[in-house]
């Protein structure tokens, strides 16, 4: 019998919004009837803006001619995006990088899962606690974090815990770590990360030759102007960190899938031999073996975001939902429950008055409203809980007035 990789038989229960699927699908089984209103998981439900719809119509119809056809794509994305994305997201505020330092691909989540095939299982980790909880889990699978302790904490792994006490901002580790995902916007907590704190941890990185793996998927969420959108705003990143960026959030890609992630040919490890190896050939042959490219179609709409149509449409749609966010963090703060984020990031993360699956159970048995128990992203998230405003709007002010009710 072939052996199975036991890292796997490590990984506790099942993955955390499957979880909520199971227990949802349940209830919903006993009360056929109710009308459940989904604010877990962080999916969209506006529509794709009007100008990557045309683009993609157009992309579709270049399909069915044989002059037009495309087969396999470039795997690293098609230069049209590659330059769109440049040109928008860094050159235009003041980042230098080169579009063959970014990789298009099907989502951030496959990227922040797959960029630690690249190093070395004896690497120590950094997450924060409460995490997104793709970080901790792949490492896992890949055999990076010993064994799960009875405090929910895994030996191998080092936790830098973000709570109220610390305005969420993790503190640097005491002891040395190779690798260190960082999240801001945050998901879950929806907080941001100032240029102080960035700074901070690219001089960490870079006396101790770390990492950083910089989740920035909900960047287009930020609304306050000094907040950092990319950490290569950081003077010095660009030797250290890796970043990762969504269509998901930004765009409505949640279904149709696309994202990036920018490796600047600086960042480097070390080899068996105690070489230098920049991270951007092995990403590359990472990406160009295990990827076929993201469709051609997909980065046909993705690109449209960027003609001035598309910008437009986009703010409009992040505006709604930043508009749901204030709904949502007002309507808790009304009924006396210390609600955090939902300014700089779509997620609205409350402390709760009982441990956060006994508040999921009660929400969903009592105002038929789904959120994410904070205990799901990590110990640290233990009486937090977390809302999406991704919601429709309708759906989100009856989900306020339900829970008010509850309270
Ligand atoms: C979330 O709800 O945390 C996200 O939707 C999950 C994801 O982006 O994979």
């Amino acid at each position: 019998m072939a052996r199975i990789n036991a890292n796997y038989q490590k990984l506790p229960g099942s993955y955390l919004f499957s979880e909520i699927a199971r227990r949802v699908a349940a209830f919903h089984e006993e009360h056929p009837g109710a009308n459940i209103i989904r604010l877990g998981i962080g999916d969209v439900t506006q529509p794709l803006p009007r100008a990557c719809i045309e683009a993609m119509h157009k992309a579709v119809d270049e399909m069915a001619e044989k002059e037009t056809f495309r087969g396999y794509g470039p795997e690293q994305g098609y230069a049209f995006l590659r330059e769109a994305i440049l040109q928008h997201n860094y050159t235009s505020r003041g980042i230098a990088l080169s579009a063959d330092e970014i990789f298009v691909s099907d989502g951030s989540k496959s990227d922040c899962g797959n960029i630690q095939e690249i190093f070395s299982v004896d690497n120590r980790i950094a997450i924060a606690d409460p995490v997104y909880p793709v970080y901790l889990d792949t490492n896992v699978m890949a055999g990076r974090t010993g064994s799960l302790g009875s405090n929910g904490r895994f030996s191998g792994v080092t936790y830098l815990p973000c709570t109220d006490e610390n305005d969420f901002a993790p503190m640097l580790p005491k002891e040395r770590v190779d690798m260190i995902y960082l999240c801001s916007p945050n998901n879950p907590t929806g907080t941001t990360l100032s240029r102080e704190e960035l700074a901070k941890w690219v001089a960490y990185a870079r006396e101790n030759a770390s990492v950083i793996l910089f989740d920035a998927a909900y960047a287009a969420y930020i609304t306050e102007e000094d907040v950092p959108r990319s950490i290569y705003e950081i003077e010095g990143a660009k030797d250290v960190a890796i970043e990762f960026r969504s269509f998901s959030k930004t765009a409505g890609f949640t279904g149709t899938r696309c994202g990036y992630t920018v490796v600047p040919k600086t960042v480097a490890g070390r080899g068996a031999e105690g070489e230098t190896v920049p991270l951007h050939g092995l990403w590359n042959r990472r990406h160009t073996t295990k990827f076929n490219g993201t469709p051609y179609i997909v980065q046909r709409g993705a690109a449209a975001i960027y003609t001035e149509e598309g910008q437009r449409q986009v703010r409009e749609t992040i505006a709604y939902y930043m508009e749901n966010a204030r709904l949502i963090r007002e309507g808790l703060q009304k009924v006396g429950l210390t609600a955090y984020g939902g300014v700089n990031a779509p997620y609205i993360w409350l402390k709760t008055p009982t441990p956060s699956w006994d508040f999921f159970d009660r929400l969903l048995g009592e105002a038929h409203v789904v959120g994410t128990p904070g205990a799901g992203f990590g110990p640290c998230g233990e009486n937090y809980f977390r809302l999406t405003s991704f919601g429709d709007r309708e759906q989100t002010k009856e989900a306020m007035e339900r829970i008010c009710r509850c309270f």
